[in-house]
């Protein structure tokens, strides 16, 4: 089935890279970042509209799939600031505010994990009763990008709502295997810039021996050092300082955005810091392929 969607809060296009492989059409695209923009257009050749909270919903085209990775902005407002019913003034309303006006039969929403925790889970509350009452069946689930066939523990709340009401939604929970050497690139071909020193090496090596090779170090605030056979969650800021490959060397942006599953056909357009900061940002693609396929086959069967 080819489809058409809109990708809000588009970021690099983890949805992206996600719909393309199921034949989608994007036909709009919101990110208000500028260096997002360029990377953005320059690899989908489809250009992002800015701020999405200036734009009217009419002039939105129409859609089958609403996707957004929304930032997790609207934790700290909804209840705190403006009470918990009411949403106006976060970024979260856009979404309900377009699903209102454009009424798609489909949509995917990801945020972080801690959003089912938040405000004891009154904030996930307000969300999905804000979803229903824009007329869709909501369905949510934790997952894990680690069972996606990709080595990183990403952990995302994914919540899909579809307009019709007899479906009932199962998430995919493909429990594969993954293999962190296939994503690294080798030491030799990798600019000596991503190395750490000697003397930081040593430091780390006293520290810490790995029981596994490849393995990703992770050094936390306190300067505990574990390593895995897997990356830990990249992460907008920080990840280039803290996660270190075999505790030598730092993952490079072509490493990070493979840890996204962005193929490698995706051009870096962008600094090594941008390209960092929007891997870090990203949605595992393959979490979201595998989301999407099992909607479309849902919707597929619930067809008369
Ligand atoms: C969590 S990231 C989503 C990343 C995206 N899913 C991807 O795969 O790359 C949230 C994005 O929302 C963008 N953003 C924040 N406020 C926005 C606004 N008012 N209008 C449009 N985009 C916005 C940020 O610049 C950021 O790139």
């Amino acid at each position: 089935m080819s489809f058409k969607y809109i990708d809000l809060f588009a970021g690099i296009g983890g949805f992206h890279q996600a719909a393309s492989l199921l034949s989608g059409q994007c036909v709009f695209a919101s990110e208000i970042n500028d260096e997002a923009r360029k990377a953005y257009s320059l690899n989908y050749g489809f250009s992002p509209a800015g701020d999405i909270t200036k734009i009217n919903a009419k002039d939105i085209p129409d859609h089958d799939f609403l996707f957004a990775g929304f930032p997790c902005q609207p934790f700290s407002i909804i209840g705190n600031q403006l009470g918990f019913n009411d949403i106006r003034g976060t970024l979260f309303f856009e979404i309900a505010r377009i699903l209102k006006e454009k009424q798609p039969n489909m949509f995917i929403l990801e945020n972080v994990k801690q959003l089912t925790t938040h405000n004891n889970g009154m904030t996930l509350n307000v969300i999905l009763d804000q979803l229903q009452k824009c007329g869709y069946k909501v369905f949510w689930s934790v997952l894990n990008a680690l069972d996606f066939n990709l080595p990183q523990k990403r952990e995302r709340i994914i919540i899909v709502g579809f307009l019709n009401n007899d479906i009932d939604f199962i998430f995919p929970n493909i429990k594969s295997h993954w293999d962190l050497k296939s994503i690294l690139e080798s030491d030799e071909d990798i600019d000596p810039k991503h190395f750490v020193s000697a003397h930081i090496l040593q430091k780390r090596l006293s520290k810490h021996q790995s029981m596994f090779n490849p393995a990703i170090w992770h050094e936390n605030k306190s300067g505990n050092i574990s390593s895995y056979p897997y990356s830990c969650a990249l992460r907008a800021g920080a990840s280039y300082n803290y996660l270190l490959v075999n505790g030598k060397r730092r993952l490079t942006p072509r490493e990070m955005l493979r840890l996204q599953g962005f193929s490698d056909s995706f051009k870096i357009v962008c600094s090594d810091f941008q390209t960092r900061r929007q891997a870090g940002n990203a949605v595992p693609v393959n979490i979201i392929a595998a989301v999407l396929q099992a909607m479309i086959e849902i919707k597929n069967k619930i067809k008369p």
